[in-house]
Order: C-alpha cells, then structure tokens, then sequence
C-alpha cells in the first residue's frame, strides 16, 4: 500500500471510534471512507457491533451490504446519529468542498439529518483557502450548457461539464456535475453557496459550511483529531 493510500486507511478506520452500539450512521463515499465502511463491518463481524447505516451512494450501499452493515432508508429514520465522509478540501472554519466523486447530493441530504458529522482526510485536503479543487455542482441535465454560462458569468471562472470519455458524467440521481475552477479564492464560502443555489438548473453544491464537527485527519506524523469549537462533538 503506498503512502497515501496508507493514511487513507488510517483516518477511515480511526474514525470508527464515534461509532457505538444502536446508532444510526450514515455512510460516506469515496475512496478514504471505504476503509471506515469495511472497519464497521469487521466491528459487526467481530465484535457485535450493531448499527444500522444509510449509505451515500450506489457504490457505498454495494460495499456497505458486501462487508454486513444492515441498510435503512433515510427516509424511515429520525435523523441519523453521526455520519462519517471524506472531503476533497476543508478549511480552519471546517468548511468543505465535496463532490469529487460525485456524490455531493445524497452525501448532502444524508449530512443534513446527522446530528454529527465527522471527515476523514489526509493531509493534502487541508487548505487555507478554498477552491484549488474544483467546486462540483451538480446540475439537471435539461439544458445544462445554459447552466453552465450561467455559472460561469457568477463565478467568473472556467466551469467545465464533468466528462466520462464523449459523454456527461451522469450522477446516482440522473444529473450531470458541473466543475468550477475557480481556484484558492473562495473566502466566503457559506455566502457563495446561497449564490450557486439561486441558479435555475442547479441542483446542489459541494460547499458543505458549518456542517463537519471534526476532521480525522491523517498525516505523516501519526492521526490528528480536529474539533471544530463550534461543532456538536464535545472534545
Ligand atoms: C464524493 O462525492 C466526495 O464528496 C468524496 O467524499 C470526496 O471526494 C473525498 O473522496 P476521497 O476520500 O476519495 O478523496
């Protein structure tokens, strides 16, 4: 296992530590929280662990079933306990840019019924800025070039249709991503949010503000826990 993919592994796992007996989890996407997803599952195996989960993709609801989490619908729960996911930037006010793997919706409307919500990263997510990686938006497909003018005259800035060969990256909902490279420039993240949001045709941004409690973040130094001051996980 190479360097990154070790610290992937570090942070997922060390952040099964917020998991406890009966909880509702809701189960992140991407390749650092697919650890936490097989750790939980070797805690049920092993250990007895009993949780149920509420996956954030079709990716993670396969693995998540492949390694024993019992799934749930969001919809029939009163909120979820915790949920864990990665990010693909966060800042010193743990705000997030998400989205690289496209699942910034469902990750979103799952990160909105968690009572908590805890990030895995590496250190290469910590940024003082926002925006070097491009902010996904995910946009209907019914006249997105339209969407994407208008994103561009907003941001001031290539917005780019997310391409899989010749074709439109098409997300688990049916939409299409729209990448803003709008570069370390997003100072006021939670402002720019309500922007992008006005926009006909625009389904959901990556910006996740005020929503993460705590960053598990993995450096070459050993694990790093971030308590967010103003999050809902005590220290
Ligand atoms: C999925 O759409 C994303 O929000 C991911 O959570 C994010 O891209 C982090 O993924 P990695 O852990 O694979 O970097």
């Amino acid at each position: 296992m190479d360097r990154v993919e070790l610290l992937k592994q570090q942070a997922g796992i060390e952040a099964c530590k917020y998991v406890t007996n009966g909880m509702k989890v809701g189960l992140g996407t991407g390749s650092t929280v697919k650890y936490t997803v097989i750790e939980l599952g070797r805690r049920i195996a092993e250990e007895g662990l009993e949780i149920v989960g509420v996956p954030t993709s079709l990716a993670t609801e396969k693995l998540a079933t492949k390694v024993g989490i019992t799934l749930v619908e969001l919809s029939d729960c009163d909120n979820l306990d915790i949920v864990i996911d990665g990010a693909d930037e966060f800042d010193s006010e743990f705000n997030l840019i998400k989205g690289g793997g496209a699942a910034l919706l469902r990750e979103k409307i799952v990160a909105q019924e968690s009572l908590s919500m805890v990030v895995v990263a590496d250190e290469r997510k910590m940024v003082e800025t926002l925006g070097a990686f491009p902010l996904p938006i995910e946009i209907t497909p019914f006249s997105h070039q339209a969407t994407i003018r208008q994103l561009t005259k907003l941001l001031d800035c290539r917005v780019n249709c997310r391409m899989a060969g010749d074709n439109p990256v098409v997300t688990d909902n049916g939409n299409y991503i729209a990448d803003a490279h709008c570069g370390p420039k997003i100072t006021d993240p939670v402002n720019l949010e309500i922007e992008i949001l006005k926009i006909a045709g625009v389904v959901q941004v990556g910006l996740f503000n005020n929503m993460c409690d705590v960053v598990v973040l993995a450096k070459d130094s050993g694990v790093e826990i971030k308590n967010n001051p103003n999050g809902r996980i005590p220290n």
